[in-house]
Parts: C-alpha cells; sequence; structure tokens
C-alpha cells in the first residue's frame, strides 16, 4: 500500500528530476508543490536556481528553506521560467478512444489559481504532480474556484448562478471566522460545483468565465500542462500530455 503521502513524495521527486543547474523555477501552491519545494531546497541547494513563488504561502516556505526567490511584483526585467512545478485538485485526461485530446485541470481549492495561471503560462515546461485520487473519468460534481472582485459581487454571483454548468455557487468562507475568504491578490473566491450539464472538457465554460466582467480568474486549466506525473500503487505514471 503506497500511501498518499508517499505519492506526493514519488512525484516530487519525479519532477526534481527535470531541475537543472541555472535554472528559473516557478513554484506552484498547495501541500503537493510544497513536498517538492522542500526537495528542492534540500537536494538542490548547489544550483544557483532562482525561483518565483506563485503565492504568499510558497514563497514564505521557500525563502525559509533557503531558496533564491524573486519578487515577481517589483520585478522590471523580464524574467523566463524554465520549469513550472505545481499540483491539482482534479485532473481529466480524455479516454484513449475519445476525439479529444485536450486534457483539463481543476485548479484553486487553496485560492491561489490566479497566480497559478500566471506563472504557469510564462513557462517553458508546465509540469503538474498529483496523488492518485486527483485522476478522474469526469469533472462533474467537482467544485471549481472562481476568483471575483469584491466590487460588485453579489451581482457577478447572480451572473454565475445563470450558468447551466455550475451548481452551489457560494462565497469561500474563513472556517474559523466566518469572514469572506480573500485572496493573495485581495479578491473572494466563489466556489461552484460542476454540473451535469458540462461538456466532457469545458472550454465553452472556461470562455464565458474569462469574459464575464467581475470574474478576475478560475481554476480550469485546459490544455495548460506539458507533463503529468501522477503517484500510483506501482509508482509514478508519467503522462506527455503537451500544450
Ligand atoms: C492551490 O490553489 C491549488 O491550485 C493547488 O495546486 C491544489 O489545490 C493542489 O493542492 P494539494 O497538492 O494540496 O492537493
Amino acid at each position: 500500500m503506497v500511501s498518499i503521502e508517499e505519492q506526493k513524495h514519488g512525484v516530487a521527486l519525479a519532477a526534481l528530476d527535470l531541475v537543472v543547474r541555472g535554472m528559473v523555477v516557478g513554484l506552484g501552491s498547495g501541500s503537493t508543490a510544497e513536498v517538492f519545494i522542500s526537495l528542492l531546497a534540500r537536494r538542490c541547494s548547489g544550483y544557483r536556481l532562482r525561483c518565483l513563488a506563485s503565492s504568499r504561502r510558497s514563497f514564505a516556505l521557500a525563502k525559509s528553506l533557503g531558496l533564491e526567490l524573486v519578487e515577481w511584483e517589483s520585478a522590471t526585467d523580464e524574467i523566463a521560467v524554465d520549469l513550472c512545478v505545481d499540483g491539482a485538485d482534479a485532473i481529466w485526461i480524455p479516454p484513449q478512444e475519445s476525439k479529444e485530446s485536450n486534457s483539463c485541470l481543476v485548479k484553486g481549492a487553496g485560492g491561489c489559481m490566479v497566480r497559478e495561471r500566471v506563472l504557469s503560462v510564462r513557462a517553458r515546461r508546465f509540469v503538474v504532480i498529483v496523488d492518485a485520487r486527483k485522476e478522474v473519468s469526469s469533472l462533474h460534481g467537482a467544485t471549481v474556484p472562481i476568483e471575483v472582485l469584491p466590487y460588485g459581487v453579489a451581482s457577478t454571483l447572480a451572473f454565475l448562478r445563470g450558468f447551466p454548468e455550475l451548481d452551489a455557487v457560494e462565497l469561500r468562507c474563513e472556517p474559523e471566522t466566518g469572514a469572506f475568504f480573500v485572496s493573495d491578490n485581495g479578491h473572494y473566491i466563489a466556489d461552484a460545483r460542476l454540473s451535469a450539464r458540462l461538456e466532457a472538457l469545458p472550454q465553452a465554460l472556461s470562455a464565458r468565465l474569462d469574459s464575464l466582467p467581475g470574474v478576475i480568474g478560475h481554476g480550469l486549466f485546459i490544455n495548460a500542462a506539458d507533463d503529468v506525473f501522477i503517484g500510483s500503487e506501482a509508482g509514478v505514471k508519467t503522462l506527455r500530455v503537451a500544450r
């Protein structure tokens, strides 16, 4: 029996194999990305790496472990990101018999998907590392986070509740205080359940979310990864999905 923690360690190690000296490495967010960050700091300390973080939490962890961080907010020179490694909440890969060739990730349970997307699209190679629980045969029922501007939030939520592919659209709250969760970017997060009206690949929904005023970003990442490493009982499964 390979535990979830062992699977996370296995996929993080597989991603670590892609790191070479002098790289600029994008750091994802979430518990699996944090395993990668810890291994990176421990095993690549002499590699003269520079890192970009997708969240304040990943930034703080990487810094505390001695990794060199670039403050992307204040960087005025363009920085080429060689490799970005991040986790995901769900991954749907089309079955072999399907005519569909695009994969879909759902990200953002930690509320960091907007920065994660900004970072990952800049990367020459975007590698997603997940444990076996994340691979799904359908996205129906998955929760997709949507980052929304506080200004006009009730109106934005009303629009979102009218989308047939979304159910149970609610603003995320802090469990302890009940206050609305605020992202690193200063916005609210609406969580929505993907309904049975969703097509296998949610391209149309993604496009409509992208064009809705008040929506800053969302957790549907279509055809975004270059490689996916999935933990399993038999070891790490490697899928080259290619953007
Ligand atoms: C953070 O906002 C997310 O996109 C994470 O990448 C995702 O939630 C995966 O987290 P775990 O590795 O903790 O499951």
